[in-house]
């Protein structure tokens, strides 16, 4: 069994990400073999500016060093230190249809309008993802449900590829996506029918990281809600997105099950329970932030460790890179 994910060092660490994958990217760390990284190849995908990327890499790094990630137990890289993701990437595009692609809502969504002027990278972005995990014979992927897509598609192509080429024999795993049943999608905060996101351009959707306390509960006191108090069974939250997506991040951090916080707030306003969700919230980020400020100037130590870890992956990537290239007919 292995374990491999990642995330876009794009913008902060939000608590989307966090509840959504890191806290599982955490807790797995210590059961199975683990390998993390920072999508750096995927990042080029949009407009960016590269000395903020490199910027980001390192932050994102740190961010997650600060969640609990612990190299002597994960090993966390970043991909443009891999060389084969972005080689199993072409080996895989021979594969991969048009079709599949073309439905990939992601590319929809971040294309929009302007589909002509999508960079070919943010098109093919899911094969790489496929590579990213075919290429360590993963498992188990622990994602938030916006990437389920992605995961089916790396599926398909492996299957493709074994019957294709295997000559009878698996050279890729089919990965299994891991997906938190109650924290899949934590919406924003300002619109319980889009999810949280890095890419929303109002930063008062998300709570990120490195928030202080003043600005997780003013974000949290000025989340969109209803005039309704909280009802006392979770049935009573259908329909009401926004209640919901707060009860459920509340439940998330105080791990417990939704029905047993409202069995506490039912029959409350949302003036008693937004102080204390931000409280919550804000118990819960305080070490993580500490520990992110201490760590994210350090550019040695967080080198080092990227270091590490883009070595042993570059070890464990070798064999099914090399297994690709001959059921290819590759001559290397
Ligand atoms: P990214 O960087 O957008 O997000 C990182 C992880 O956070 C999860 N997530 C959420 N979960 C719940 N609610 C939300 N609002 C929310 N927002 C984000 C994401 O599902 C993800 O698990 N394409 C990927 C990165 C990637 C990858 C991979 C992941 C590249 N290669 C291979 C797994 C395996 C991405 O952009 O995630």
């Amino acid at each position: 069994m292995r374990v491999v994910s990642g995330i876009q060092p794009t913008g902060n660490l939000h608590l989307g990400n966090y509840l959504g994958a890191i806290r599982n990217w955490v807790k797995m760390q210590d059961e199975m073999e683990c390998l993390y990284f920072l999508a750096d190849l995927h990042a080029i995908s949009m407009p960016h500016v590269p000395s903020e990327l490199t910027a980001n890499t390192r932050e994102m790094a740190a961010a997650l060093l600060a969640c609990g990630l612990d190299t002597d137990k994960a090993i966390l890289f970043n991909q443009a230190q891999v060389p084969a993701h972005a080689e199993l990437q072409w080996l895989l595009t021979g594969t991969a249809r048009m079709g599949w692609l073309n439905r990939m809502t992601q590319f929809k969504d971040k294309s929009g309008k302007n589909r002509e002027g999508a960079s070919i990278a943010l098109f093919t972005y899911p094969v790489l993802q496929a590579a990213d995990v075919l290429l360590y014979q993963a498992t188990h992927v622990p994602v938030g449900e916006d990437q389920k897509q992605h995961l089916e598609l790396a599926r398909d192509i492996a299957q493709k590829f074994n019957t294709d080429f295997g000559n009878g024999k698996d050279i890729f795993t089919l990965p299994n996506p891991i997906i938190p049943k109650a924290t899949a999608r934590i919406m924003s905060l300002r619109d319980g029918s889009a999810k949280m996101s890095k890419s929303d351009p109002s930063d008062m959707s998300r709570i990120n990281l490195t928030d202080d306390a003043d600005t997780i509960l003013s974000k949290i006191k000025k989340a969109k809600t209803d005039p309704e108090p909280l009802p006392s069974e979770p049935d009573g939250l259908e329909g009401r997105a926004e209640a919901k997506n707060l009860v459920g991040i509340y439940a998330a951090f105080a791990d417990e099950a939704v029905a047993d916080t409202l069995s506490r707030f039912g029959g409350q306003g949302f003036g008693t329970f937004k102080p204390a969700l931000a409280e919550i919230v804000v118990e819960h980020f305080r070490p993580i932030s500490t520990r992110f400020s201490e760590l994210k100037d350090d550019h040695e130590q967080i080198g080092a460790a990227l270091a590490k870890g883009a070595a042993k992956a570059r070890e464990l990537s070798a064999p099914t890179l090399k297994a690709a290239y001959a059921a290819l007919g590759l001559l290397r």
